[in-house]
């Protein structure tokens, strides 16, 4: 091993140095032959900026010994690093947010309870649509959040043979689930951007927080919260698909140094997505009463409606000559 590591680096240091970037290693033995005034130290700094090269290489990097490029990423994303010390603490401030709503204000109820009657609110496609990425999501989430946090907290506890087998399985089910991810993001895109679009009744939604805390405020078909919801799935979903196929296809796609980037925006871009797709699925079953049954039958309770998207009921009432049918 030294034998070989010896030989590559007099190769490297002999091409370096006709490229006059890595002093010359003496040739002969002899006091005229020595380092001179050269130290070690200035060879293998030469060596670290990338000094060296392959005869007959084509490759910019392939003859670097030592590629210093990712020393920056390396230290963001090791496992007592920023990068898993902030996300870990993002994602368990949303779930501390979560219970302590859930203490304070427990579930979100239906004014003046179900009323029996029903309104359509998604169309079959549009709820075929939603369930494949969340079966995605879920998937994507636990094995993404394995990689990124198992070396801190699972190595410890299962230990690295067994870790090593959940890794590789979860790259695995991650690579399998990636490419099914893009396509169900450009469906969820094209089936729910009507009535996603910002509008003035937003604003005053916001400022009354709502009515999380308290007070009716009304909202169209789609409340300030859930549009926030849209957009952030898709500008985050974007970054993710375009950051996962850098990373799919290194050889195609990347350079060592946007490869590193990807990793940055892909790791940022998934714990924006967990954190609010957390959220989302709280208030989308046990944090609302009755929100979910939208989701599965397609229907929901005529006083839900009103209670959360009484714009929505009277135009839809409005304008479908009194029927009660709001799907796309
Ligand atoms: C297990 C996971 C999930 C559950 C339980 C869930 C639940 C729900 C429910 C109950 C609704 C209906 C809300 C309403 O009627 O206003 C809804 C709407 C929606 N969900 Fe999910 N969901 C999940 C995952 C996801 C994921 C992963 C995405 C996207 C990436 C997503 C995107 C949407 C969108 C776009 C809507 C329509 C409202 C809006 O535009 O914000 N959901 N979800």
């Amino acid at each position: 091993m030294l034998l070989v590591t010896m030989m590559f680096l007099v190769v490297a240091v002999e091409h370096g140095a006709a490229q006059g970037t890595v002093p010359p290693f003496p040739s002969q033995s002899g006091p005229e032959n020595t380092l001179g005034d050269q130290s070690d130290s200035d060879i293998w700094r030469a060596i670290r900026q990338g000094g060296g090269g392959l005869p007959g290489s084509s490759e910019v990097t392939d003859g670097v010994l030592i590629n210093a490029d990712g020393v920056w990423w390396s230290q963001l994303r090791r496992p007592a690093g920023p990068l898993v010390r902030f996300g870990s603490i993002g994602i368990a401030t949303v779930l501390a947010a979560i219970m302590v709503f859930f203490v304070a204000r427990g579930r979100l109820r239906i004014d003046g309870g179900r009323s029996g009657r029903r309104v359509a609110r998604f169309s079959l496609a549009q709820r075929v649509v939603h369930w494949v990425m969340a079966v995605v999501f879920l998937l994507l989430g636990f094995t993404g959040l394995l990689l990124l946090f198992g070396r801190a907290f699972l190595i410890p506890i299962v230990g690295k043979t067994a870790f090593s087998i959940i890794a590789t399985a979860s790259m695995q089910a991650h690579n399998l689930f990636g490419p099914i991810f893009i396509v169900s993001l450009v469906a969820l895109f094209i089936t729910f951007l009507r009535g996603n679009s910002p509008s003035f009744s937003d604003l005053k939604w916001v400022v009354r927080g709502g009515g999380m805390f308290g007070g009716h405020v009304s909202s169209g078909r789609y409340n300030a919260g859930e549009k926030a919801w849209f957009w952030t799935a898709t500008i985050a979903g974007i970054a993710l698909s375009v950051s996962g196929l850098v990373l799919s296809f290194p050889d195609v796609l990347g350079t060592h140094d946007l490869l590193h980037r990807a990793e940055l925006l892909h790791a940022i871009a998934a714990l924006v997505f967990v954190g609010f797709g957390i959220g989302h699925i709280y208030l989308g079953t046990i944090g609302t009463e009755g929100a979910i049954d939208g989701m599965i039958s397609g229907d929901v309770d005529e006083n839900w409606a009103r209670t959360h998207h009484d714009l929505w009921l009277d135009d839809m009432k409005a304008t479908k000559g009194g029927a009660a049918d709001g799907r796309d």
